[in-house]
């Protein structure tokens, strides 16, 4: 199986090529090597390649950045997802998009199964929400995975914050009233290599289990990594973002389970094991908020 993987210097792209990387033919292409917004390259790559599935890792996940630049973000997170969902489905490729939990406004009060109304906040969510609409008119062969609170060993996200935080003795302030469920991009990547294999095409929950909040989610970081620190509670209200949140955006796997893929394992779990191996390096040269 050849798979072509978008993004792939992002931190989900990396993992994918990771874990796909050892069973299949995989050509990963950053940004710099492939702008899915460039109709033109994705066409003649799309063409040359012939992938049999391809993977969008790619997208614009500056949460509040897109509140300013919201152009770019529908740009990127609509239109270009269009344009690769159009080369995908001439090349009879199926395609796998990434897409989030932001596409709902969090206050159902429970985890937001895959059949659930979407609402989304902020300009992120509303752009990804677009982009999932232009794969399901465009591909029937796709799989919309929606993930949530994702982290990897190389990007800027909410662990490597909270660790890099940790080292420079900072006060390390968090809200404890926006839950969700965290997950490990490695994880997520295992799960769409389970998916490839199959024709179960349609919209996917796919996160680590159970669910936490933001306050609890950087306890047990810290906890993990062997500090002896507590973090600081804050409420949203004390916490002001230019993009709102979803107060309570974790998602349930119905979709995974009635298709008969495993069980995705609990957060606690996949966070231990993750900071338990020696790759973990906050990345401190890109600073800024965490993206979600
Ligand atoms: N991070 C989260 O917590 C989270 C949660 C739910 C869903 N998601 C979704 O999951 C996917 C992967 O997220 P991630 O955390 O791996 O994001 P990431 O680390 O920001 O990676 C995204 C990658 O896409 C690249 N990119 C941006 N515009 C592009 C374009 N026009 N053409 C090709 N590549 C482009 C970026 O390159 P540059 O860095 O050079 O711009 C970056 O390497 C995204 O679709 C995101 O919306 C993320």
């Amino acid at each position: 199986m050849n798979i072509l993987i978008t993004g792939a210097g992002g931190q989900l792209g990396r993992d994918l090529l990771r874990v796909l990387g050892q069973t299949y033919a995989c050509t990963p292409l950053t940004r710099q090597e492939l702008d899915i917004c460039d109709i033109r390259a994705v066409q003649k790559t799309v063409n040359e390649l012939k992938p049999d599935v391809v993977i969008n890792a790619a997208g614009y996940s500056k949460v509040d950045q897109a509140e300013e630049n919201s152009a770019e973000a529908y740009r990127i997170n609509a239109l270009g997802v269009s344009q690769l969902a159009i080369a995908a489905e001439e090349a009879g490729a199926k395609l796998v998009h990434v897409s989030t939990d932001y596409v709902f406004d969090g206050t159902k009060g429970e985890p937001y199964g895959e059949t659930d109304r979407t609402n989304p906040l902020n300009i992120y969510g509303k752009s990804k929400l677009l982009g999932e609409q232009f794969v399901r008119a465009v591909c029937p062969r796709h799989f919309i995975v929606r993930t949530s609170w994702l982290y990897s060993n190389c990007g800027n996200n909410f662990v490597t914050k909270i660790l890099s935080q940790a080292e420079n003795q900072q006060d390390i302030k968090v809200v404890d009233d926006q839950f969700g469920s965290p997950t490990y991009t490695l994880d997520l990547a295992e799960c769409i290599g389970r998916l490839i294999t199959t024709e179960r095409y349609g919209t996917y929950h796919v996160s680590n289990s159970g669910c936490c909040s933001r306050y609890d989610f950087a306890k047990e970081i810290l906890q993990n990594a062997g500090y002896d620190l507590l973090p600081t509670r804050t409420k949203s209200a004390d916490f002001v973002l230019p993009a709102p949140r979803p107060q309570h955006s974790a998602l349930s796997h119905h979709v995974l389970e009635i298709n008969g893929f495993p069980h995705m394992r609990n957060w606690k779990t996949a966070l231990e094991d993750f900071l338990s191996t020696d790759w973990v390096h906050p990345d401190l040269s890109r600073g800024g908020i965490p993206h979600e």
